[in-house]
């Protein structure tokens, strides 16, 4: 069943794709270099317990498989017009992404939304921004067929063409012992894309044990992290699950400064009715409609999950800039301000999101911290991305509101329509109940 977007709902993003595409044509992919290469499983931190648990029984790992995964996220023949592999927005050596606010695929079309890593993307427990694909191969079933993404017409296309490719009818026989089909497809790309670990931090090194093996500043960091900054209440980390999400969905006042929530989430109802709404057609509205903006409430339904998406990890975040699911935060700097304030507020805010009060040195502290989170083989690039943003941040702060972030604009202080989880000034941000405050 497909479900016709009305235009208006498109003309933003199509204005979009039409000045892009004026803009640029799209690149080649890169080709697969040593970044692209599977990981070692004997790295400091790795959760080798997790890992187990985490490959799918009916999808083992084989190394046959794996290369021929390999092969198909770097081939740009699943794309519609052969111009846009996985690795075109999934580049091993931006860390899998591709650093750019929002992505762009076939015929220069960009989307809404930012493309996270495949980095130890095996652990989460939904794929997507908004938790719409529970595994990897559910999630790589659909950027083939979206539009603006590879663009293939359907799942028969993408087997013919590929059964056409004498080395892979030939590989596809010897590995599933069969002519390929879209399942085996997606398997062997997610087989692949569990090869792409990255843990070996200095942060590993610490918990494992080495007091030296982040600064003092990183270690005030990581104090700010737990406690005043409150980040550990959703970005948790323990021994079991090193990955620092707690895999759930909050709005945190991202997409509130365009907030059109209400009537975005009337007309997405009235598409995808109460119960409905098939993968590809929620996978559409999510990568290019103005709907995108409802995160979780595309997936749900449910009004409490309007604005939310997924609690990211926090590995390797100096690979992975520019910040959020719409790429809207060009520094870890802006994050951070954006957190200190207390988001951005609307009426589906979640509770945990209070004004922090940190100073700007607490801030400095913890992007340090954030910087002790790269893995070794990342290290000289991360740090370079860390100078680079570290010299922006002494000039220009956007996000940037000391009095909110202080408490000093009270509950009914100019730019406060609500009690949106704002401290008055004196209190510390740990004695307040955020099921006072609204939210869920
Ligand atoms: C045009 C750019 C583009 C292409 C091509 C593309 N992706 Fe993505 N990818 C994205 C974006 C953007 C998202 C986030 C979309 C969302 O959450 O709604 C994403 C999400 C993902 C995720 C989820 C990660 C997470 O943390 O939730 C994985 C895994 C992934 N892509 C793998 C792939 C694979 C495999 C392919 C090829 C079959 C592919 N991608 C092709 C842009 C792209
Ligand atoms: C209420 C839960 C919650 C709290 C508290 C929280 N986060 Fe987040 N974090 C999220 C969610 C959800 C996202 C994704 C939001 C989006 O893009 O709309 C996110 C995204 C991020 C990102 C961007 C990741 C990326 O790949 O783009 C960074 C960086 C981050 N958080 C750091 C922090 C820090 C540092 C703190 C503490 C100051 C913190 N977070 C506190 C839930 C939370």
């Amino acid at each position: 069943m497909t479900v016709r977007i009305p235009s208006v709902m498109l003309a933003g993003a199509a204005a979009l794709a039409v000045a892009a595409s004026l803009a640029r044509a799209t690149m080649p992919p890169p080709k697969p270099d040593a970044s692209a290469a599977p990981k070692p499983l004997n790295q400091t931190g790795f959760p080798a317990k997790l890992y187990q648990w985490s490959i799918p029984a009916d999808n083992p790992q084989t190394p046959a498989k794996v290369a021929l995964g390999k092969a198909l996220f770097f081939d740009d023949r699943l794309s519609v017009d052969n111009t846009v592999a996985c690795a075109n927005c999934h580049d091993p050596g931006k860390g899998f992404t591709d650093e750019l606010p929002t992505s762009m695929g076939v015929h220069g079309k960009f989307g809404q939304r930012n493309a996270p890593t495949v980095l130890n993307s095996m652990f989460n427990i939904e794929q997507f921004w908004d938790g719409r694909a529970p595994t990897l191969e559910a999630q790589a079933e659909q950027p083939i067929l979206n539009p603006v993404e590879m663009g293939m017409p359907d799942p028969r296309t993408v087997v013919n063409k590929v059964n056409s490719i004498a080395e892979y009818k030939a590989e596809f026989q010897r590995i599933f012992g069969e002519a390929p089909t879209y399942g085996d497809i997606v398997k062997a790309i997610a087989a692949y894309e569990r090869t792409q670990l990255a843990f070996d931090s200095p942060f590993d090194r610490y918990m494992n044990g080495d007091p030296n093996a982040i600064t003092a500043q990183q270690k005030r960091g990581w104090a700010i992290f737990n406690g005043q900054g409150r980040c550990m209440s959703c970005h948790g980390w323990n021994p079991t699950r090193p990955l620092f999400t707690d895999d759930r969905f909050h709005n945190i006042g991202v997409s509130a400064h365009s907030a059109q929530f209400v009537p975005h989430a009337r007309a997405a109802l009235a598409l995808l009715g109460k119960g409905g709404g098939g993968a590809l057609q929620i996978d559409q509205l999510a990568i290019s409609s103005d709907m995108s903006d409802l995160g979780r409430f595309l997936v749900t339904k449910q009004p409490h999950d309007i604005g939310a998406f997924r609690t990211m990890d926090l590995r390797n975040l100096f690979l992975t800039e520019p910040y959020f699911h719409d790429g809207s935060q060009t520094t870890i700097w802006d994050t951070l301000d954006h957190y200190n304030k207390g988001g951005v507020q609307n009426p589906y805010l979640d509770g945990g999101i209070v004004p922090l009060g940190l100073s700007e040195a607490q801030e400095d502290d913890l992007a340090a911290f954030l910087l002790s989170l790269t893995s070794q083989p990342y290290m000289q690039q991360a740090q370079a991305e860390y100078a680079r943003q570290f010299k922006i941040s002494r000039t220009t702060r956007p996000q940037r509101d000391t009095a909110a972030a202080m408490g000093l604009k009270g509950r009914n202080g100019p730019g406060f329509a609500g009690p949106f989880g704002d401290i008055g000034p004196g209190q510390a941000a740990m004695q307040e109940n955020p099921a006072l405050l609204g939210g869920d």
